[in-house]
């Protein structure tokens, strides 16, 4: 008899979001709200470096943690935002994905566990199981998407090991207050944890009062790792490169992992990578933000406005079971099935009651998705 797979990733359940899509995509008229990621083509500035590399014969094994350039260019860009990392301790990586992923094997023993406060993006909970810790949810839905430090604290056991943030947040597009970045500084700091922040939507904030955790608590660089990437600001996903940012002793032990999984991002992207760092997103930003005002006046209209207003990344969190009294996995699917039109259950996210909608589609698109979803709400 053939000996049993690993269990943790046998127990691995493919993500929820696979599903939406593909019934999304058996109806084929779906207008897809529900895409985490840009509708926009990566600008032709950019692009057009990845040529100019192969020209140069830029086809060869690079080094594992990219080009001195690249991490020079990388260490300057994160000082203007007031981040002080040397390019040695900085390392390119195949999008955030693989950054956290490296991250956790560097830091897990089988059983640790990780703080993820929920709603989170998916892949949180799986890369943690993959590397054989324990994920321990925080649920902050009915704090405003805000961390409470006393229900943080008491998740704390003797295997924690650290906490994982994003903020701006996928899927509630809401930012942390300064109250809960302190919160997790001050339980970081006296259980001896390590935090990962998850920055990859720092670039796509529509107010003032962002507080950034590496920026806001230096003094706790030993224990932190920030996590950053090009997909979402330069509308780059497809070019699988992102980064991570630690204190040398931290920093050795991630780039290992890095090294003997993926060894490095493609040579001929660092020009490129480098020249993404010199362009403004602020024009993309600002469709963004008018969509999301957009999206949130028709919301409104329709009774299912979101608790928080989100200030940041590209989506809007509904509260639909609250509105509806409809499941939200049902809600969803139901959404497609009548009336076409695509979100992502809170289910996919640690939060069920909720609905993700995305504003990643052109303007007439989202128009029609959001008259879809008004129809389809008012007829329950
Ligand atoms: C919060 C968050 N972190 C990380 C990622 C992964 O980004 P990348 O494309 O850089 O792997 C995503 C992608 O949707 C995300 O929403």
């Amino acid at each position: 008899m053939l000996r049993p797979l690993n269990t943790a990733v046998c127990q691995l359940q493919p993500s929820g979001i696979r599903r939406i899509n593909m019934l999304a995509a058996r109806r084929g008229d779906c207008i897809p709200l529900a895409l985490g990621e840009p509708d926009f083509d990566t600008p032709r500035a950019i692009s057009d470096e990845v040529v100019a590399a192969l020209d140069r014969g830029e086809t060869h094994y690079p080094p594992n943690n990219g080009t001195r350039e690249l991490r020079s260019a990388l260490s300057s860009y994160m000082e203007q935002q007031g981040l002080a990392y040397k390019p040695e301790e900085i390392a390119l990586t195949a999008g955030a994905t693989e950054a956290i992923t490296a991250t956790f094997l560097a830091m897990l023993e089988p059983g640790d566990e990780v703080i993820i406060p929920v709603p989170a993006f998916t892949l949180y909970e799986a890369s943690v199981r993959l590397c054989r810790g324990v994920p321990v949810l925080l649920d902050t839905s009915r704090n405003g998407f805000q961390i409470d430090e006393a229900s943080l604290r008491a998740l704390v056991t003797d295997a924690t090991k650290a906490i994982i943030i994003c903020t701006p947040g996928n899927p509630t597009g809401c930012l942390l207050d300064a109250a809960s970045i302190d919160a997790i500084a001050a339980v970081a700091q006296e259980f001896g944890l390590y935090v990962i922040a998850d920055d990859v939507y720092n670039r796509l904030v529509y107010t003032d009062g962002y507080e950034r955790f590496a920026l806001r608590h230096p003094e706790l660089r030993d224990r932190t790792v920030v996590i950053d990437s090009f997909s979402k600001p330069w509308a780059m996903t497809g070019w699988r490169l992102g980064w991570f940012a630690a204190d040398a002793p931290v920093f050795a032990q991630i780039a290992k992992a890095h090294q003997y999984t993926i060894s490095s991002v493609p040579a001929f992207t660092m020009s490129a990578a480098i020249r993404a760092l010199k362009t403004d997103p602020a024009p993309m930003l600002d469709i963004y933000r008018a969509r999301r005002d957009r999206v949130l006046r028709a919301l409104d209209t329709m009774g299912l406005s979101p608790a928080v207003v989100p200030q940041g990344a590209f989506y809007v969190f509904l509260p639909v079971t609250e509105v509806t009294g409809i499941d939200s996995q049902e809600f969803c699917e139901r959404a497609i099935e009548e009336a076409g039109v695509g979100l992502v259950p809170g289910e996919c996210f640690g939060t069920p009651g909720f609905a993700r909608l995305s504003y990643c589609v052109a303007d007439d698109a989202l128009d029609e998705g959001l008259r879809r979803l008004e129809r389809f709400v008012r007829g329950l």
